[in-house]
């Protein structure tokens, strides 16, 4: 029988305010790629204390264009197998070859010195991604990026308010991306968005959204202005519609506030599971500041990961798996794609599991799966 309470893993946190603010685009003339995405996009660089801010309709979206607007040909680009798969698919789309380096065992964030070993003569970028919201090692990255001459690209999609040396991610590799997804920092419903300080880049990036049209449809509009257009790129049709981007000034009015309880909720997670058999608890650098989009733990070998997940689940708590390894789906192995020499993403895909959390949760609902975990633990070494 399905349990009667069931806490997914992530849920966005909608209000009346943030209804208000999309119903009034909606009830206006401009609903599509106006000023409330340019609203949006100086908002989140505001935050992120960076120039140009280009507005897509996914985090997928956006690697895709960040990725494009480097122009690469018949490169390699190293990068994480414990993703989302959109990591990778972004690297695809482009024609270009995955290319993947372990990761480490404290963060399950990619390792550099990995990094190291697998760069060759074609390599040309770097898409590192800051997993759970936990900022990688980016000063060594970089140090690797200025080495090789190579292109960085930081998929932030679950970091969002994290800080690396008390600076916010967003402006320390070429381009850095953010998703919008409900279960995100914040939603607009599905979304994304690029930040960087190339304008170079930036300027590639909005025409890349855009079918490769190099004037946006409010530089065309009325009768200042002349209707005609170029097309400079293979563009797609990315473009955010402006009542997510009312959503998404909202919510960014209260990431604030939103991270703070993600911090409270994963804090009080660590302090009652500590010292639990069998599980090791996520850790923050000291030099980070942890985004906690996820709640991660690591489970015994002993113990059965699949069966623990499933038990939670039947228990009424929505644990998860953040990531089988990218190579281990059908599409990949049938590309030919191989584990490899990648011992650390190999053990920790086995083990790992991630708990609910997001804003919304009650610390009654983290005592719940706290004391879940623990009878589960015992009745499963038992
Ligand atoms: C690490 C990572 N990158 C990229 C994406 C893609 O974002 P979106 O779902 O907005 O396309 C996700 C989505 O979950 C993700 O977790």
């Amino acid at each position: 029988m399905a349990p009667r309470y069931f806490l997914p893993y992530g849920l966005h946190w909608i209000d009346r305010e943030d209804i208000d603010q999309v119903v009034s685009v909606l009830k206006s003339d401009w609903i599509v790629m106006g000023r409330k995405v340019e609203e949006f996009e100086e908002a989140v660089c505001k935050y992120v204390n960076c120039k140009y801010g280009i507005a897509v309709n996914s985090g997928t979206s956006a690697l895709d264009i960040a990725i494009a607007s480097l122009g690469l040909k018949k490169a390699e680009v190293i990068t994480t197998p414990f993703t989302f798969v959109a990591t990778v698919n972004a690297i695809l789309f482009n024609n270009l070859k995955p290319v993947f380096a372990d990761i480490q065992k404290d963060t399950y964030n990619i390792d550099p010195d990995d990094i190291r070993k697998k760069i060759t003569a074609k390599t040309r970028a770097i898409l590192y991604v800051d997993f759970a919201g936990h900022p990688c090692d980016i000063a060594e990255i970089k140090e690797i990026a200025e080495e090789h001459d190579l292109y960085l690209i930081e998929d932030a999609a679950h970091a969002l308010g994290a800080e690396y040396r008390g600076k916010k991610v967003g402006s320390f590799a070429d381009i850095t991306i953010f998703s919008f997804h409900p279960v995100k920092h914040v939603t607009t419903g599905e979304g994304g968005m690029c930040v960087t300080n190339d304008k170079r880049l930036a300027d590639r990036m909005r025409i890349l959204r855009n079918h490769g049209i190099d004037r946006s449809a409010l530089e065309r509009f009325d009768s200042r202005h002349s209707w005609s257009y170029d097309v400079r790129l293979l563009g797609r049709n990315y473009r955010m519609t402006d009542f997510q981007a009312a959503l998404g000034v909202s919510q960014l009015r209260k990431l604030d506030k939103f991270l703070r309880k993600r911090r409270e909720l994963a804090e009080t997670y660590t302090k009652k599971l500590q010292g639990t058999p069998m599980l090791t608890l996520p850790v923050e650098k000291p030099n980070v500041k942890h985004a906690w989009h996820l709640y991660t733990v690591l489970l015994d070998p002993m113990i059965d990961r699949n069966g623990f997940v499933s038990t939670l689940r039947s228990k009424g708590i929505g644990a998860t798996v953040h990531y089988p390894p990218v190579y281990t789906f059908t599409f990949y192995k049938k590309r030919g794609f191989k584990s490899g020499d990648l011992p650390v993403t190999k053990d920790i895909a086995k083990r790992v599991l991630t708990l609910p959390l997001f804003p919304r949760m009650t610390k009654r609902d983290v005592n719940r799966v706290v004391d879940i975990v623990k009878e589960t633990i015992g009745e499963l070494h038992d």
